[in-house]
């Protein structure tokens, strides 16, 4: 952890460029730019709100994972899916997760090598399965007695298909802390407490058509305390060695900083912190040890750009400052009271005296973008805002509320940028619509 940026800093400083995706840089007008490109132009050529991800940023965050987990990363695509991610986690030889038949669905459409995919959710239905089965996935974690029985019912006699069950381990991982909750009170997995876990691991050894060959942990996410996955590996080992099997899996869940004074943890001491306690829990230097970080590989690599189009000013109570996105595009202050820093585009430098609200165009008072924000106090109406560590959860989790369209997105590189998402449009939005 870097102590410098753990101090809590005078919010009325200019934005912590470290919370800006790498490739910024400020032009000596005080205007943003990344990789070669101002952001104002792109916003020109594409619109607010509109999501910008440096995707050498991503890559090269891929690449870190890489050479410290190895091959054996799977990148978490509910943290951000479109083809072109699917592409680009492919040419960086990481494997997927994904959740749904929708996320599996993009990922094949690109020609993702299936052995590299990994299939999650706690109720995936037949046409899931049988999707996941005929594409040939590589791992489908199974979460329940019901998915056992389901599963077996799918696959012809003679063809097994290789399996890990999902492990609730009953250490529940806050941002800063863990606890044992000592139940296993969760929808997903099976309890290892609770028997569960064992009793689905015999019933799968006289499966003839579902192979075990893998355990998987997940303990949580936006995790900044490394002793909580520790603990996670503390906890699974004496059942993995029990099982009898090659693979563990302890999910994702690693924290970001999203605002000034907020940690950041490096991949390297995140592998150390698994690699030296699965060494202390005496688990063979054979096992194939996997992470399925989402959050940590893409939320830092991105940014929002939206238009202020109103400044409300209440006198001695708050001012609004309404831009033309909101909880649409970023549910995460309204689900989970995230937190999220803002600036000026156009004035990155300035000091950001005056305190305000940012608020969304949907109708209801809790369509807050950043409760206790800071703009520059020159901040006026036509002005891009931009929100930085949107790269994660923002639009794989937008929505359609008040019929707004959802958002463009450009990925930007050395050699230039490309709209990988477009802005959906009310056509879009009509043609759902059979009248
Ligand atoms: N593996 C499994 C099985 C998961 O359920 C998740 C996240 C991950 C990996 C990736 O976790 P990450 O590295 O991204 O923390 N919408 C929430 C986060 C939900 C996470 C769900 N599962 C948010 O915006 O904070």
């Amino acid at each position: 952890m870097d102590e410098t940026q753990s101090q809590v800093a005078d919010p009325t400083e200019p934005i912590p460029l470290h919370l800006l995706p790498q490739g910024c840089g400020v032009g000596r007008d005080g205007a943003l730019w990344i990789r070669g490109q101002r952001v104002s132009d792109l916003v020109k050529e594409f619109g607010t709100p509109l999501f910008i991800y440096d995707e050498e940023q991503i890559r090269s965050r891929a690449k870190e994972l890489k050479a410290h987990f190895g091959s054996d990363v799977a990148y978490a695509s509910k943290a951000f899916l479109c083809k072109a991610m699917a592409r680009l986690v492919d040419e960086e030889g990481l494997h997927i997760d994904v959740a749904s038949g929708g996320e599996l669905s993009v990922v094949l459409s690109v020609g993702f090598p299936p052995e590299r995919i990994v299939m999650h959710g706690n109720n995936k239905s037949v046409a899931e399965l049988e999707l996941a089965i005929s594409a040939g996935v590589g791992r489908i974690v199974i979460d329940s007695f019901d998915e056992i029985e389901r599963l077996e019912s799918l696959i012809p006699r003679g063809h097994p298909i290789e399996v890990w069950i999902r492990v609730t381990p009953g250490v529940e991982a806050h941002t800063h802390e863990f606890i044992m909750t000592g139940q296993d009170d969760s929808k997903f997995g099976f309890g290892l407490l609770s028997g569960d876990a064992k009793i689905a691991l015999d019933r799968l050894k006289l499966s003839e058509r579902l192979n075990l060959v893998g355990l998987h942990a997940h303990i949580g996410s936006q995790i900044f305390s490394l002793d909580s996955f520790v603990k996670e590996v503390e906890v699974l080992a004496p059942f993995f060695a029990s099982a009898g099997v090659e693979e563990l899996n302890f999910g994702g869940g690693l924290g970001i900083p999203y605002v000034s004074g907020e940690p950041v943890i490096e991949f390297s001491d995140w592998a150390a912190a698994l690699k030296d306690s699965v060494k202390a829990a005496g688990i063979p230097s054979s096992a194939r040890i996997m992470v399925e970080p989402g959050r940590s590989l893409v939320g830092p690599t991105a940014m929002t750009v939206y238009e202020i189009g109103t400044i409300k000013e209440i006198q001695g109570i708050r001012t609004y400052v309404s831009v033309d996105g909101g909880m649409s595009d970023n549910p995460r202050p309204v689900l989970y009271g995230s937190g999220y820093e803002t600036f000026l585009v156009d004035s990155v430098f300035a000091r950001r005296e005056r305190r305000v609200t940012v608020v969304g165009k949907h109708c209801e008072s809790g369509d807050i973008l950043v409760k206790e924000g800071q703009l520059p106090s020159a901040a006026k109406v036509g002005d891009l805002l931009a929100t930085p560590v949107t790269g994660a959860y923002g639009y794989s989790m937008a929505s359609n509320y008040n019929k707004v369209g959802r958002p463009a997105v450009v990925f930007v590189n050395n050699r230039g940028y490309r709209l990988v998402l477009r802005r959906e449009t009310v056509s879009d939005l009509l043609s759902l619509d059979l009248g």
